[in-house]
């Protein structure tokens, strides 16, 4: 189990849901230009707390989960599954030969950036053993789509995006863009990479998901 949680020699902790937040707040202390730093701890600062809603508990970016039911779908599993992205890219980064282009500041950011939607959703909690939660009827699901909810959270907290962040968003988000894959930028090709390797590789690996497509092949 201990080789399975650390795949990519990750250092979050599940579980340690605050111990990973200051992780990710460490990161953008160095990842993040200082003229924009402040903008970014307001970003997270605003995702922060959990509120009660009349459709039940709006959980923070410290307890969300990074799905319901597919990868991460554990309490805290966003800010794991965010960590778990950015250990991956420290072990491919040193293989990268032209660094100019995939800066730490906007492969950070990208990462940051490409699931922001799901720290501001409301569930319900379902169970604690397994810890389990379904959606609730958030109005700014039924408003918006989920790409274009992050970027709206991004603007609350003065976060623009130029064109080739922009790309990185909506073709990387979850794999799902429908948008062909020539029109990925090279930043969304990496953050989709780095998604899918967290997401749907080690994810599968550690909840052992992994041989159910090739248990037809035997
Ligand atoms: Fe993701």
């Amino acid at each position: 189990m201990g080789l399975q949680m650390n795949f990519f020699r990750n250092p979050a902790i599940k579980g340690n849901l605050e111990g990973n937040l200051i992780q990710l707040r460490e990161l953008v202390a160095i990842c993040i230009p200082q003229n924009e730093r402040e903008r970014h701890f307001g970003l997270l600062g605003s995702l922060e707390d959990d509120v009660a809603t009349e459709e039940g508990l709006y959980l923070g970016l410290a307890r969300s989960p990074a799905a319901r039911g597919n990868h991460h779908a554990f309490e805290g599993g966003l800010v794991y599954h965010l960590l778990e992205m950015w250990a991956a890219w420290e072990r491919l980064r040193p293989d990268i030969m032209d660094l100019e282009h995939l800066s730490n500041e906007r492969v950070f950011k990208a990462i940051l950036y490409h699931d922001i939607h799901k720290a501001y959703r409301t569930y319900l909690l379902k169970g604690s053993d397994p810890w389990q939660v379904d959606y609730g009827r958030d109005p700014t699901d039924q408003l918006m789509t989920t790409d274009i909810k992050s970027i709206w959270i991004l603007m609350r907290a003065g976060i623009t995006l130029d064109p080739e962040q922009m790309n990185a968003l909506l073709l990387a988000e979850g794999g799902y863009a429908k948008i062909k894959p020539k029109w990925q930028s090279v930043l969304a090709k990496l953050a989709y990479l780095l998604d899918e390797m967290s997401g749907n590789v080690a994810s599968r690996i550690n909840s052992s998901t992994f041989l159910d497509v090739s248990e037809g092949y035997k």
